[in-house]
């Protein structure tokens, strides 16, 4: 995700903003930029070093402020990277977070004459505060107005080209924390950029404003209450900052997922309709509308979050939907008619395959839609429409909050379709109701991992597992046994519960456990009794249960609950506890749990 680093004090700024962009490298970015009162802004497309390569020698001033970008809105290039300025260069900002309301804030900016230069949210900001500076009493007046206005989403860093030496931080939802030091300041997304300097830090609080020079910073709330606040010392090292004091990326990754699942529907539901809103298709909306079929394409996890999607969408919209191997599906002479969708999910939006397969629905007709994560990616370029997940970088080779997040788009988008067809509002409150209760079941979940923490260790020797699950939840164990194939290199099958009895039940004793996706939905009765003829068949089971389940927990060897949902939005929480099934397991057999071998991160090949 984006990084901020800001310094004012004694010392040259432009070297510790280098250096700090440098730290936040680990959080993934596709353009860099900083901004020196004195000197100017540079930015760059590409690696710090081209930054650094671009920034002249001579670029003085004891204060700035510098970003690295994860592109939200707008491709990766030199326009869209931070810092943005407002069109009089007067006031100068990096943003971390999502504007929500940046089109309006847009609309009514171009009214009074600003012009834009890139097609980012962030740049609104910059043209906001310096709207409001015509009238306020000081820069800190404007931003606080400002402020007021925005909606979504925000750690800001703000200067004024007249007042250097002066950072004014503020947060909404996306961290900032204050490193202070020895007649001199820092401000930054996350502690790795300062802690080479200071280990004393101030985190901000959501709604909470800071005005910071070299020697001094005053805290204050929006509504504009002073706060007093001391500096804590950290004691982590530069290592463990990067991966927010977890051990792997993936852990920080799965730690992440309440805050993904926030992300990707922030601005995307209408509470007091039961709707979604995905800005992403207003321009395919009548299409949509009349889609008679959609083809989901992907690899992967991409693929298993496409069948839980057809679930989704064809319950909630009653539009048939297929799923296919993208890898399958581009050498298959696919049959497109008209009114065709070929929906492309990718995380990384450059999967070969997927593209391919994306492009081949292009060639026949069909309105080619993406689910894609990386921004200004090829398949998020090529697609004639789509939704960004906005999970941030992915960095662990094992996909987690990428794929609760597709999961979470592919539940948008079936809400969307289906309350624009036959799905009652009724049915929309409730979908959404459950939508938004969902980062806090995911946090009751990691409170409890503790327990896959303790019953890893006792499957690390295993060498084979099945994993069965029904209807919605067949995917999730796909995707389980998937999670744990490929960084625990243990072999392991998924299987819809319903075709033990047609094969599998043959491989079950007591060395070959399964893990039993069974939360109780509509089809818990018929789960429990795939459980019990594996149990009758000395086969060890591990089963994934709703919360207050005696009766199925009293079945199994070991068990772990899950809070109850929707039943079509019970894969986002029974996933969970399989991805940390699988870490532990890692884990416990020392493996390289964020680049198994054999693996990358993007298949950009066939
Ligand atoms: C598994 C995993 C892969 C990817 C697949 C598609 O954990 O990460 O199976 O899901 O390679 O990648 P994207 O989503 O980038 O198209």
């Amino acid at each position: 995700m984006c990084g901020i680093i800001a310094y004012t004090g004694k010392r040259q700024a432009k070297e510790l903003l280098l250096d700090g962009l440098r730290a936040l490298e680990y959080r993934g970015y596709d353009s860099a930029g900083l901004y020196i009162p004195e000197s100017g802004m540079v930015k760059a497309v590409g690696p710090v070093a081209s930054l650094v390569a671009a920034v002249p020698h001579e670029f003085l001033g004891t204060s700035g402020i510098a970003h690295t970008r994860w592109a939200t809105h707008g491709a990766p290039k030199e326009a869209n990277a931070h810092p943005h300025t407002d069109d009089l260069k007067k006031v100068v900002i990096v943003h971390n977070g999502i504007i929500e309301n940046y089109k309006e804030l847009k609309e009514m900016l171009a009214h009074k004459g600003h012009t834009f230069v890139s097609e980012t949210d962030s740049e609104i900001v910059a043209n906001l505060i310096a709207e409001k500076r015509k009238t306020a009493k000081s820069l800190v007046d404007a931003v606080t107005e400002s402020l007021k206005e925005l909606r979504g989403t925000y750690g800001l860093a703000i200067m004024a080209a007249d007042e250097p030496g002066t950072i004014i931080a503020a947060r909404m939802g996306s961290p900032l924390v204050l490193g202070i030091g020895e007649s001199e300041n820092f401000i930054a997304s996350d502690p790795t950029p300062i802690m080479r300097h200071t280990k004393n830090v101030i985190y901000l609080n959501d709604g909470e404003i800071a005005i910071v020079t070299g020697t001094s910073y005053d805290i204050f709330t929006l509504a504009g209450a002073s706060v007093a606040r001391v500096p804590e010392a950290i004691d982590w090292t530069v290592e463990a900052a990067e991966k927010g004091g977890y051990e792997h990326y993936m852990e920080k990754e799965m730690m992440e997922i309440p805050e993904v699942i926030e992300n990707t529907m922030l601005g995307r539901v209408i509470l007091e309709e039961g709707r979604a809103k995905l800005g992403g298709l207003i321009d395919v909306a009548e299409k949509l509308k009349s889609a008679k079929r959609i083809i989901i394409v992907g690899c992967g996890t991409a693929y298993y979050a496409g069948l839980v999607g057809e679930y989704l969408i064809e319950s909630l919209a009653r539009v048939p939907v297929e799923v296919e191997l993208a890898s399958e599906f581009r050498y298959r002479n696919p049959v497109i008619e008209e009114g065709t969708i070929v929906l492309a999910v990718s995380q990384s939006g450059e999967t070969i395959d997927t593209l391919e397969a994306m492009r081949e629905g292009k060639r026949r007709g069909a309105l080619t839609l993406g689910i894609v994560n990386v921004v200004g990616s090829t398949i998020a370029r090529e697609s004639d429409a789509g939704v960004y997940n906005h999970a941030g970088p992915e960095i662990g080779v094992a996909s987690t909050k990428a794929f609760v997040s597709q999961l979470v788009v592919l539940a948008l988008f079936a809400l969307h379709l289906g309350r624009e067809r036959e799905m009652s509002e009724e049915d929309g409150h409730a979908f959404v109701k459950a939508l938004t209760e969902l980062p806090n079941h995911v946090r009751t979940i990691q409170s409890t991992r503790g327990l896959i923490e303790k019953i890893a260790p006792t499957y690390a020797t295993t060498r084979d597992f099945l994993y069965i699950g029904r209807k919605q939840n067949y995917p999730t164990a796909l995707e389980g046994a998937l999670k744990l194939k490929e960084i625990s290199y243990v072999h392991a099958e998924g299987y819809s519960a319903g075709e033990m009895k047609h094969g599998p039940l043959a491989m079950i004793d007591k060395d070959f456990p399964t893990v039993a996706i069974a939360p109780q939905d509509s089809v818990y009765e018929k789960m429990v009794s795939n459980i019990e003829e594996i149990k009758a068949r000395s086969g060890r089971v591990f089963a994934i249960l709703t919360e207050g389940d005696v009766y199925g927990a009293e079945r199994a060897d070991d068990a772990f609950f899950i809070p109850k949902t929707h039943e079509y939005l019970s894969p986002i929480l029974a996933v969970i506890p399989l991805q940390f099934f699988a870490y532990y397991i890692s884990l416990a057999k020392g493996l390289p749990i964020d680049k198994p071998r054999n693996l990358a991160k993007s298949v950009t090949v066939e």
